[in-house]
């Protein structure tokens, strides 16, 4: 190669900062299976998959990845992919089964094993407390929109941490409140499948005092230097105009998607307007004294989890009914979404890096000073193994790069961004679609629980062991 090959690596790599942390992610109850097994009960994700109607082909977590019983397995691809880093949730119905109480020590092992596999690859544990498994009796107690459950939680985040704190250095407390709010509370599309948007604002109040009181017992429980923060699914939003109208519509969406998160934990207070949007539904008499002040104890780090971008327009007068069931309260009938041009995954959803680095950069002069880590971003195509046992997903790779290409500019352009965790280690349980939908890098045969490698892991691990792309 001449040095004036213009593919010369020197000329286009794009080499991520020192330390930079690479990872894969993945969640409990997507991928564990033994959903009965030593001493985990229900979770409302259990209860909801069993429900007729609900779960596309009406597939449940029950075997899921069978990553339960293929712990050493799945660490064993972990190493090979050569991660600095794996974000996996605890089950909160393994370690606590009723929501309340001492931990169980059979469940707690799952996790101490895990941990100490990853430890002994030199792979850093990440653990999510939250995502998503709320043991149903806590639901029948009221779930999310009852305080209690908050309280609940931070119990549950103590006693995990005084059992895995001594190796495990980064926590998170919830992933991707907004979806566990609005989408179980608000649509009911996701578990615990109730339409009442009034009970989803307080899911969402309560979720904030949850992460607020768990950094708290978090802090008092692990050594120092440890690290806590909290995922977001954060949403990068567009106007389809600049009229008044469509900008006052992404106002809406921003309020009840971003600021509702936003504005409590890193500034300790309520966005003025969604409290106004929302006015019709609540008082927000649920936010007592002191609350906000628990929720904004400052945290280490912000994750972000990013797919595609929303393009939202003020509703059409006269237009398509207002939707019973909508995921946005305070917006509802008034803001309609537009589908953003260009490709798509399997998802049916739009390909479009610029809005990993408009969040970024958004997140980099909002909220100076806060680390941030993309904690999941990837995508779902229809991957099948070929006759000779190969997974070709091109377009996982390309999805892939035009993302990682996002980040590392966004970096450059002084996002503090410390890390990156691809969805997902694994093909897994997409919750309503079920196993419908593949995100995985590693393909898994349902029917045999095979994994095979696809060329994207192939891909990500020369990233990674490279520590940026060429
Ligand atoms: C976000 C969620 O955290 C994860 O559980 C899910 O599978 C991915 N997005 C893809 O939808």
């Amino acid at each position: 190669m001449t040095a004036v090959d213009a593919r010369s690596p020197l000329a286009t790599e794009l080499r991520f900062p020192h330390g930079f942390r690479w990872g894969t992610a993945t969640a409990a109850y997507q991928i564990e299976g033994a959903a009965t097994e030593d001493g985990r009960t229900p979770s409302i994700w259990d209860t909801f998959s069993r429900a007729p109607g609900r779960v596309r082909n009406g597939d449940t977590g029950d075997i899921a990845a069978d990553h339960y019983h293929r712990l050493d397995e799945d660490i064993a691809l972990l190493k090979e992919l050569g991660v600095t880093d794996y974000r996996f949730s605890v089950a909160w119905p393994r370690v606590q089964p009723t929501g309340r109480g001492p931990a169980v020590q059979r469940g707690l092992d799952f996790y101490r094993r895990l941990v100490d596999g990853l430890l002994a690859a030199d792979i850093r544990p990440v653990a999510t407390l939250y995502h998503w498994d709320l043991p149903q009796e806590l639901e029948d107690a009221g779930g999310w929109p009852q305080r209690e459950t908050a309280q609940r939680f931070a119990e549950y985040a103590r006693i995990t941490a005084e059992a895995l704190g001594d190796r495990v250095s980064t926590w998170t407390t919830l992933n991707e409140p907004w979806c566990a709010a609005f989408l179980g509370y608000a649509s009911g599309v996701h578990a615990p499948g109730r339409t009442d948007p009034a009970a989803a604002l307080r899911a969402a109040h309560h979720f904030n005092l949850a992460h607020g009181l768990a950094t708290r017992a978090l802090r008092e429980t692990l050594p120092a230097k440890s690290e806590i923060s909290l995922t977001l699914n954060l949403h990068s939003l567009r106007p389809l105009t600049d009229s008044a109208a469509d900008l006052d519509a992404v106002r809406r969406i921003d309020a009840v998607g971003n600021r509702i998160f936003l504005d409590p934990v890193f500034h300790g207070r309520l966005p003025a307007d969604l409290v106004e949007d929302t006015a019709s539904l609540t008082d927000w008499s649920f936010v007592r004294d002191g609350d906000l002040e628990t929720v904004s104890a400052p945290i280490d780090s912000l994750g972000i989890n990013y797919y595609s971008p929303t393009v939202v327009a003020a509703a059409v007068p006269g237009g398509s009914p207002e939707e019973e069931a909508s995921p946005w309260p305070g917006a509802a009938g008034r803001v309609r979404f537009v589908p953003a041009p260009g490709p798509r995954t399997a998802m049916d959803w739009p390909v479009d890096a610029d809005g990993l680095y408009e969040l970024l950069t958004r997140l980099r002069d909002e909220l100076p000073g806060t680390p941030l880590m993309v904690t999941e971003n990837g995508a779902a195509y229809d991957d099948y193994a070929d006759p000779s046992g190969a997974v070709h997903d091109p377009e996982r790779v390309e999805y892939l790069r035009g993302h990682l290409t996002a980040v590392h500019r966004a970096i450059g352009d002084g996002a503090p961004v410390r890390g990156y965790f691809l969805w997902s280690l694994l093909d897994n349980f997409e919750w309503a679609y079920g196993y419908s939908k593949r995100f995985g890098i590693v393909h898994v045969d349902f029917a045999t629980q095979r994994r095979t490698v696809k060329d994207s892991a192939r891909w990500y691990a020369e990233v990674v062991g490279r520590g940026g792309l060429d």
